[in-house]
Order: structure tokens, then sequence, then C-alpha cells
């Protein structure tokens, strides 16, 4: 074949997937406005998703992918899925799990990266997007008041930054786990939580390769924060029986009721015990940025290591997770690897040497957006602005009969009606078909409770007024 019959064999390129500057800027442009529309109906609308998953079902079935649709149509039709098909967390009266409606600066960030599309495994690809990251980092890790030489990097999310530090304390604990694993500590490795923990720790201990009984679920104290004569006497019980405990975890706001774990007297045992301490902070830890609330997670600074999630109460796009470490070396111990292919390979600062992802998307515009566009006072104004009104919906509710039965400096309530109204379940299942707002079924301290959390950095009075009636309306 000739030079030229080789040329005129290769396809221009796909233009469906690459469209032409113009169209882009065109579609972009249709985006931007449909997407505002959409927010401003959804604000009006229900929470609750309102879409019928039998006809969605069939509709989806449809998708074979062997002929091409227009680009245009099929945003037409991903738009309404989305408006009617999710529970929105961008609806103000969504009082949900510890999901934020984004931050702008954020969502500008997700859009920026998405045009540049970065590889931040390694510094040699994307020089800035890593020093922006470990700058965002070292900041959030200061202010959290660990010491100058702390580090970590930005994960998937709290879920990944608790594995990682599983990891590290096994790393620490034995030099010979990385080569040999589990096997080579002279009886099972165990760790510490409290039975109000997040359910990550019992899915790490599985991934990591000790058990899902090694994650010893502490019992509480009766309001929700771990035990601290039951920690001390689960120490000791392993270490009779010849188990060995690596770590200890505090929640820093627990996922049911944002209580708060003793942080000094959970150092105290950690420190005594020569065991790993992490603070699991994945909601709470935004706290920092309050100078009038930061007080509540005094302890933190104290902390091997903590996980902090830029995409709960920090208020960015998902999946920005954050794992903060006092020792910035610590994760290298774990994850350093050689790779020829790779361009660059120093150990101190390519991502791909230090954390569990290899390939990754630049997390951390979006957290440096927001904290440079707001500052920490701005951020401690969102977070201050919901503690408040979490203290107003308490007073509205409390005042129809129901009893909060958590005490936490966050922004959540485990709440539980007056039996007029029904039990939990009930009054739940009741607020949730209204689409009026949105709650959730939780357990605190062994029994149903409904919980309020307040995650909307834009949620209004009027919102609150209309939360309180749907939580009081009777059958
Ligand atoms: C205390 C705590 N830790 C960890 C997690 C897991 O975080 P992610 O869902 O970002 O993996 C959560 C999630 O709610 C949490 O509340």
């Amino acid at each position: 074949m000739s030079a030229a019959a080789k040329h005129a064999a290769i396809a221009p390129p796909n233009e469906a997937l690459f469209p032409p500057a113009a169209e882009r800027e065109r579609i972009d442009d249709y985006l931007t406005r449909e997407l505002a529309r959409a927010q401003s109906r959804i604000v009006a609308g229900s929470a609750t998703p309102t879409l019928d998953m039998e006809t969605f079902r069939a509709e989806l079935a449809r998708f074979d992918f062997a002929a091409p649709r227009p680009l245009k149509s099929l945003l037409d039709w991903s738009i309404p899925m989305l408006e009617h098909g999710i529970v929105h967390l961008t609806h103000p009266r969504y009082f949900g799990l510890f999901n934020p409606s984004p931050s702008f600066p954020a969502q500008c960030a997700d859009r920026i990266v998405g045009s540049f599309n970065p590889q931040v495994a390694s510094s040699a690809t994307s020089p800035a997007a890593v020093a922006l990251e470990a700058h965002v980092i070292r900041m959030v890790g200061r202010r959290a008041g660990l010491p100058a030489q702390c580090g970590g990097h930005f994960t998937s999310g709290g879920s990944e930054a608790n594995y990682t530090a599983l990891l590290c304390a096994l790393t620490r604990a034995h030099p010979k786990f990385a080569s040999d694993g589990a096997r080579a500590f002279p009886g099972p490795p165990v760790f510490y939580t409290s039975k109000e923990c997040h359910r990550s720790w019992v899915k790490i201990a599985h991934q990591a390769g000790i058990g899902r009984t090694a994650a010893r679920l502490v019992a509480t104290d009766g309001k929700g924060r771990m035990s601290m004569p039951a920690l001390a006497a689960a120490i000791a019980a392993d270490r009779a029986a010849g188990c060995v405990p690596v770590l200890i975890v505090a929640s820093a706001g627990t996922t049911n009721a944002g209580m708060i774990d003793p942080l000094h007297q959970s150092a105290d045992l950690a420190q005594r015990h020569e065991l790993w301490y992490h603070v699991d902070a994945a909601w709470g830890g935004a706290m920092i940025a309050s100078d009038t609330l930061r007080g509540a997670l005094d302890g933190l600074e104290r902390a091997d290591s903590a996980t902090i999630d830029a995409h709960k109460w920090f208020a960015t796009t998902m999946g920005c997770g954050m794992f903060l470490v006092r020792e910035a070396s610590a994760p290298s111990a774990v994850f350093q690897v050689t790779a020829s292919y790779m361009p660059s390979h120093e150990v101190s600062v390519d991502p791909y040497m230090n954390s569990a992802q290899w390939s990754r998307r630049f997390l951390g515009l979006r957290l440096f957006l927001s904290l440079a566009a707001a500052g920490w006072s701005g951020h401690g104004a969102h977070i201050e602005r919901a503690v408040a009104q979490t203290a107003r919906i308490r007073e509205g509710i409390e005042a129809r009969g129901y009893s909060i039965v958590n005490d936490s400096p966050l922004a959540v309530l485990s709440a539980v009606p007056p039996p007029k109204l029904g039990d939990p379940r009930t009054v739940v299942e009741r607020v949730l078909k209204s689409g009026r707002s949105w709650v959730s079924l939780a357990r605190f301290e062994e029994q149903d409770v409904v919980r309020i959390c307040v995650t909307h950095g834009e949620t209004s009075e009027q919102d609150l007024s209309i939360l309180i009636d749907a939580l009081t309306l009777s059958a």
C-alpha cells in the first residue's frame, strides 16, 4: 500500500465524541441554561423522586447503543432523569445524610477539571495540580492542629481515607506487614472503634485482609460516645488473648447522631498502648473552620491521622475526601512502589506512591476554590448557620411534643416523636410521602429515631417551618 493510501485509510475524529469547537460551545451554553432552569424547578418541587421507575427501566432497556443518537436529545433526556429520579441534595429541605448541596466554587472547579482532565498520579504530568493539592491538605491539617510536617492526600471519600489509616497503622505496627500481610503478626491484629462508628470500618477490616471481626465495636456510654472503660477493657482482653491491637479510631461526629467520642482520652489510651490514633471526622471535621465551634474538636490535634470529607460539610461536589496525617511520610511506607513507565518517582511528592489510587482526578481544586473564595470565615459561617438552624428545628419540634435524645454540637438531631404522631418509621414515611422534606430513620442507642440533619447552605426560615409542619402532621 502506498503512503497516500495509508493516510486515506485513517478516519477523521468521531464527531459525536469530539464535536467541533463551535458546536461544543453551543451545547455548553445550552447545558448551563437548562441546568439552571432545572435547579429552580427542584427548589420549588419535591425533594424525593417522582419518576415512575417501571417506565424508566423500559426506556433504559431501549438503549441498546446500536444506533447513535443526537447529543442534544440525550441531554434533554438526562436532565429530567435526574430532576425526577433522585433524592435532591440541592433541595433546601433535604435534611438528610451528610451530603451537601455543593458550593458554587466547587462546581466551577469540577467544570474546569473536567475540561483539562489532568492526570494527578504523578508530579511530572501535573506539577501545578499536585502542588496545589499538597498545599490545601497542609493548610487543612494545620487548621486541624496537626504539626508543620503534616501531610496527606485527597481521597475518593471518607471510606478510602479510613482504609488508608488502617493500612498505615498495620504497616507501622509490624515491619513485616508490608511483605507478609497479617501473617507477620504473632496473633490476630485488631482495632477499636465504637459501635456507633461508620460501617465503612467493617468493610475496611475485610478489605485489609484482617477479617471483619478485627473491627472491635466498643460499647458506648449510653449517649452515643465510645465508652473509655469499655475501650480499655477490650484492649486488655485482646492482649491477654494473644491478639495484637494496632489502632484506635475515635469518631468526631458519628453518622447517626453527630456524637464526638472523648478525643483526649482516646489519644491517652492510644499513647499508653503505642497504637495508631485516628480520628474519623468525616463530617464533623469541617467545624475546624468555625472559630466559635471548633473547640468541640479539641483533641483532634493529637491524632496520627484524620479523615475529613470535603464533600460533606465543606460542601464540595462528590467524591472529595481527605486523609490527613501527622507524619507526611507515613503513607509512602504503605503505597511506595516502583514503575518504570511512570514519568516521575519522587516518593515524598508523587501521589501514586503515597495513596491507594493510581490514575486520579484533580480533586483538590474544589476545596481550594471554595476556601479561597469564602475563606475560613465563610466556611465557619456556613457551619454556624447550620448549627443555629438545628437549634431552631429543635425548639419547634420540642414545642410540639418531640424529645431529642442526642446531645451533639453538630447540626443533627435524633428525634423521637410524641406517641400521637406514630413511631419514627411512620413519621419518616409520612414526611417522605409528602415530598416536602427529606429526613431519615436511624438507630441511636438501641432506639429508632427520626434523623434530621441540616446540610444545605441556603435553607431558609420558611423551609424550617415547612419541615416542622411536615414532622408534626398527623396521619
Ligand atoms: C463518620 C463517617 N466516616 C466515614 C464515612 C464514609 O465516608 P464516604 O461516604 O465519603 O466514603 C461517613 C459517611 O457518612 C461518616 O459519616
